[in-house]
């Protein structure tokens, strides 16, 4: 007898109609001592399987409970009441885990409406919830949809290390990785860490980027693409922000800036429609659960669009290009900045821009993602490359509403000595980067890439606000359980 699961029993349930199968789930909920809705995890539909109590013994019955799990063999028949078109008729009952239920009572697992803060705190059971049962499916088929879109695409899938003695981005948010018993640090005769002694022999750190590394790789391979976890030791306790993310970083040999942008649009629009198309019953219920939020904020902080219009929209539209000195303009000049409503008020150019000048061009000024490039040189990474005008560089970022800042990237340096001289005003060490500099001393050429915040995008397409809700085990400043 074929073991299904849920998902394809609803499926193709007319093709195994009034035959027996093997379901295992979890009840979800026991209605009049008959009804059983079971769930699997393979959808966020459950499956009712009907429990003629005479047919068993009370004990079976009695372990029937809310967050069981259960093994049922059945037939599969056309279901007589309304709310499904199937379900299952119980013949063998197993009861595979029961509950202790004095616990149970304590735990997100007793079906009432919880906070999200408890359900953070026990993310080692949220996953049993429609709320995060859909977020993960989701967040999976973004993982499939963006290793799809690339190999479709000629490139070839790179491991950089997460172990790592360069700082990509210089701003030296790394944390550091030792062996070292930390009572009992070795010294040198100046008394710094002598890492020297350690377990590599050098400082260590754990990656903020695999972007100077899969360079390397574009310069032989010509399209790579790297997607693994970073690790970023800033103290900011953001809903955006993580300590621990996942990043895709492509990388392209012979890509200019504009060429950078296409590929960043059409990845993005790619994984998207992909959501569209494959998680239509996840999506319907994070629609519904995102316009009830909406409903419970003041008319003027609701969106005005439904989550499944607001993705199908962003495939529609074209994202806006726009220069960083256009897009300082249209900011000092707006009326948020004159009344002081910005929190850090544009002064000149030069400025860096934050979450709330993103999004008001975004959300407010055009209304869809905006791609601001040619940055100021002095609030952008060492490797992007210098414009002509000497005070600007080939950078882009993908700014989306709801989220500001999705993606990041850039044309980067190619000519050894522009690159030597940047890395020197900038305090970056050539001799820890040799291997980096060695790529623009043999057959250098023009190339660019970017970097996707997964849990970004994530929070994107599910409609969600807080970062940590779209990573099953998130770290954050003081928090780093399970
Ligand atoms: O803009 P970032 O810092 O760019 C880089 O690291 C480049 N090396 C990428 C490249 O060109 N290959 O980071 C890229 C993206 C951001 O746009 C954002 O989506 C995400 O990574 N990100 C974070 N996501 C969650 N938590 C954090 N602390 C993040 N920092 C960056
Ligand atoms: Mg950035």
């Amino acid at each position: 007898m074929e073991r299904k699961t849920i998902k394809d029993i609803l499926a193709d349930y007319k093709k195994i109609l009034h035959h027996d199968i093997t379901v295992q789930g979890w009840v979800r909920a026991f209605r009049s001592n008959r009804f059983i809705a079971l769930n699997d995890g393979s959808t966020i539909n459950n499956l009712q399987v009907v429990v003629d109590f005479e047919n068993f013994n009370e004990e079976v019955i009695k372990s029937i409970t809310t967050a069981s799990s259960l093994k049922i063999v059945g037939e599969v028949v056309e279901s007589q009441g309304a709310g499904q078109t199937v379900e299952i008729l119980a013949k063998k009952i197993v009861i595979l885990g029961d509950n202790f239920s004095d616990d149970l009572q304590k735990t997100i697992l007793q079906p009432k409406k919880h906070s999200l803060e408890k359900l953070r705190e026990e993310a080692h059971l949220r996953f049993r919830t429609n709320l995060f049962g859909a977020v993960f499916r989701v967040r999976s088929a973004v993982s499939f949809a963006i290793h799809q879109f690339f190999n479709q695409n000629q490139f070839f899938y790179i491991n950089t290390p997460i172990i790592t003695g360069a700082d990509a981005e210089g701003a030296g948010e790394m944390f550091g990785v030792t062996a070292f018993d930390l009572n009992q640090v070795p010294k040198t005769e100046d008394g710094e860490v002598n890492f020297e002694e350690d377990f590599f022999g050098r400082k260590t750190s754990l990656t903020v980027s695999g972007q100077l590394e899969a360079e390397t790789a574009a310069m032989g391979l010509g399209r790579v693409y790297t997607f693994g976890p970073t690790f970023r030791a800033e103290n900011s306790n953001t809903t955006r922000h993580l300590a621990e993310f996942w990043m895709v970083e492509p990388e392209v040999a012979f890509n200019n800036l504009e060429d950078n942008i296409d590929l960043a649009e059409n990845f993005l629009k790619y994984v998207i429609g992909y959501v569209l198309d494959n998680c239509k019953d996840d999506l319907a219920f994070l629609d519904k659960r995102f316009a009830e939020e909406q409903k419970q904020k003041p008319e003027k902080d609701r969106a005005k669009e439904g989550l499944i219009e607001k993705l199908e929209n962003v495939i529609k539209k074209r994202f806006k290009r726009v220069s960083y000195t256009e897009a300082i303009d249209i900011l000092m000049n707006s009326k948020e900045n004159k009344k002081g409503k910005f929190q850090f008020p544009i002064e000149a150019w030069g400025a860096d821009l934050q979450s709330e000048h993103e999004r008001f061009l975004v959300e407010k000024h055009f209304e869809c993602p905006v791609v601001p490039l040619d940055y100021p040189k002095d609030i952008k990474a060492f490797y992007m490359r210098l414009n002509e005008d000497g005070k600007t560089v080939a950078a882009m970022d993908v700014l989306f509403p709801g989220i500001g800042e999705i993606i990041g990237g850039s044309q980067r340096e190619e000519r050894l000595e522009v690159l030597k001289s940047k890395m020197q005003e900038m305090n970056v060490d050539e001799h820890e980067l040799w291997w980096y500099l060695d790529t623009r001393k043999f057959g250098s050429v023009p190339h660019a890439g970017f970097g996707l915040g997964l849990e970004r995008l994530v929070l994107f397409v599910t409609g969600w606000t807080n970062i940590r809700d779209v990573i099953p085990f998130p770290r954050t400043p003081k928090s780093a359980e399970f």
